[in-house]
């Protein structure tokens, strides 16, 4: 059996992609449900009064691998951060760049696995369901941490899905501790994230230090 080329496969999702509830975020509910979680998780947008600067500019800086058709780059690009997403499907990075520009947000067509970002200024590499299809995590994972500027974050959300796709939580937690960071976990389970009740793995993985 030959297997598909992923980006085709990934182009190939793009037009239908922002279908579902927690990919395009059409729903008022789902949106402000993800917005709450992820601004829960970030840093201030400008840091309080003398605290560390992990990339000395302001506002803070993420990077949003994997970012499919945008709608998280965008969602926090309207939230004051300056966000660069990345994808390796034209159609989903065409995508993206045809929705309403808002804030300061970039979109580039490359690997995220090899994302060709500045080292050390972001203050939060973020990525959502993406981690899972990298063919050495443990590897990715190192690279994207040589993103972070001091004091930088990691914000995973990832799942373990009905359809047998994706990273089990305990893993992804294993593959943070690996790289020699503490990782929180937070379940997922509410159906206000996804638009419908879920009975599979879903939770976010963040990194402060
Ligand atoms: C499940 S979608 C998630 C999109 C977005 N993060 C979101 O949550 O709305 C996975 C995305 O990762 C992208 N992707 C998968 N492997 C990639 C790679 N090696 N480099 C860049 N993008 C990749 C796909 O093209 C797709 O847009």
């Amino acid at each position: 059996m030959t297997s598909r080329d992923p980006v085709e496969l990934w182009d190939d999702e793009a037009a239908t992609f922002d279908e579902a509830a927690d990919h395009g975020l059409r729903d008022p509910a789902v949106r402000e449900a993800w917005r709450e979680l992820l601004l829960s998780v970030l840093p201030p947008v400008v840091p309080e009064e003398g605290a560390p600067r992990p990339s000395r500019r302001a506002p803070a800086r993420i990077a949003d691998l994997g970012c499919g058709t945008g709608t998280l780059t965008l969602l926090l690009g309207a939230e004051g951060y300056v966000v660069d997403g990345v994808d390796f499907s034209p159609e989903m990075i065409r995508r993206a760049r045809a929705k309403e520009p808002v804030g300061q947000v970039t979109f580039t067509h490359a690997d995220a696995d090899h994302p060709p970002l500045e080292p050390g200024v972001y203050d939060v590499v973020l990525c959502r369901h993406v981690l899972w299809a990298m063919p050495d995590p443990a590897a990715t994972l190192r690279r994207w941490i040589d993103l972070l500027g001091p004091g930088g974050r990691l914000v995973l959300v990832e799942g373990s899905w009905s359809t047998g796709a994706g990273l089990p939580a305990a893993r992804t937690v294993e593959l943070v501790v690996a790289t020699g960071r503490e990782a929180e976990l937070r379940m997922l389970p509410e159906a206000t994230f996804w638009g419908r009740e879920i009975d599979d793995e879903r939770y976010v993985v963040v990194s402060r230090r």
